[in-house]
């Protein structure tokens, strides 16, 4: 049994930008805990991951231990090199090949029919698999040195916002996981675009650091699963159903103009309530609130969705008992930052008349 709580976590400072992380001693060290079937938490491109062995039943075990994650909820398995991808998946569509083609290394993630070796509790029992090739130099290296695919949810406690930062995985998991490579921040900062290959057209099942647009340029029109537009649609994706990245205060996303979020604002601090305001850096002096806080540019949504995940975490550090949001344009990178944003929101929203 996997002792919670009671591991030394080592920290491994490496800089991405060094020459030789294939052969650099941490990232060795780090590998040779995968092998011993331990979880190692990792930066990848768009957040930390919490590495284990994708081929041992055991080390598997150890992330939904670790993260207090539902058994239901299958992981991503990361590969370093195409190769790889035949250890995992099967009967892989062509379209999964011109996706592999333009996307990888890059946050696309592809659900492709499994091969039998990869353990059912990666899969959570189903017959697919989900795989992607991080765009990231110490993922890629770390995976390399294992020699091994690694199975990696995000490295949050689950219920928790995913993490950008080695800071915020040790906020969540320190004592409870072997190590963690602290190779500084990630860079889009929300996790990747899911896409079932399986569907005769490829259907996204979580919207992500690849836009559907982006996809849509490559191999023509996709679906999305249903139960993104539609809230009673039971997701195919099964960790999309879950409550995500919740901060402790009552979150509520604004439909509507600067002047009717302060209005609401108002209304509440007028009630005694200390309230937070999410904004935007053109909007940051905009606000008369008891905590403001601005959220990337509103001029480039990828800004946003790099830093949405710290700030709903800075906002735990403040003592605010409701946060008002603004919205951003439901297309491009804004599909991804209003996904999360209302999942954090247990999709409370204000619209304005
Ligand atoms: O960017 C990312 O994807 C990050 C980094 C670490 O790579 N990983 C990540 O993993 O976000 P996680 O476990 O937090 O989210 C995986 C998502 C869940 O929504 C899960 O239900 C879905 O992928 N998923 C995994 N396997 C699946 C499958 N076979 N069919 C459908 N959905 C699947
Ligand atoms: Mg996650």
């Amino acid at each position: 049994m996997y002792e919670v709580k009671t591991l030394k976590t080592h920290v491994f400072f490496v800089d991405k930008n060094v020459d030789d992380l294939n052969t650099y001693p941490h990232i060795l060290q780090a590998a040779s805990y995968l092998q011993r079937g331990e979880l190692v938490a990792f930066p990848t491109e768009t957040v930390y991951g919490l590495g284990a062995n994708a081929m041992s039943t055991a080390a598997v075990e150890n992330i939904f231990v670790a993260k207090g994650r539902p058994s239901d909820n299958p992981l991503i398995v990361h590969i370093a090199k195409a190769e790889q991808l035949h250890d995992i998946a099967c009967d892989i569509p062509p379209v999964a090949y011109t996706l592999i083609e333009h996307f990888w290394p890059g946050p696309l993630t592809l659900v492709l029919p499994k091969k039998e070796a990869v353990s059912p509790r990666v899969t959570a029992g189903l017959n697919t698999v989900a795989v992607r090739m991080p765009n990231h130099p110490i993922a890629l290296a770390l995976i390399k040195a294992s020699g091994l695919p690694i199975a990696a949810p995000s490295a949050n406690r689950s219920g928790r916002p995913s993490p950008t930062t080695a800071k915020h995985v040790l906020d969540d998991l320190d004592g409870r996981i072997a190590a963690i490579v602290d190779g500084g921040p990630t860079g889009v900062g929300v996790e990747s675009t899911v896409i079932d290959c399986t569907t005769s057209i490829p259907t996204i099942l979580r919207p992500g650091g690849v836009t559907k647009e982006d996809i849509e340029q490559v191999i023509g029109v996709v679906d999305i699963d249903r139960a993104l537009v539609e809230k009673e649609a039971v997701p195919k994706s099964p960790g999309m159903k879950y409550t995500h990245y919740a901060p402790k205060a009552t979150l509520i996303v604004v439909n509507g103009s600067s002047t009717f979020l302060q209005q609401l604002v108002n209304k509440n601090r007028a009630n005694g309530l200390r309230v937070g305001v999410l904004t935007t850096e053109e909007n940051r002096h905009t606000y008369e609130a008891d905590v403001v806080i601005p959220c990337g540019r509103r001029s480039d949504l990828r800004t946003v969705a790099r830093q949405l995940y710290d700030v709903l975490r800075a906002f735990d550090e403040t003592n605010v008992d409701i946060i008002y949001s603004e919205s951003f344009p439901n297309e491009g990178m804004g599909v991804a930052i209003m996904n999360r944003l209302l999942k954090a929101a247990g999709y409370e929203q204000m619209m304005e008349k």
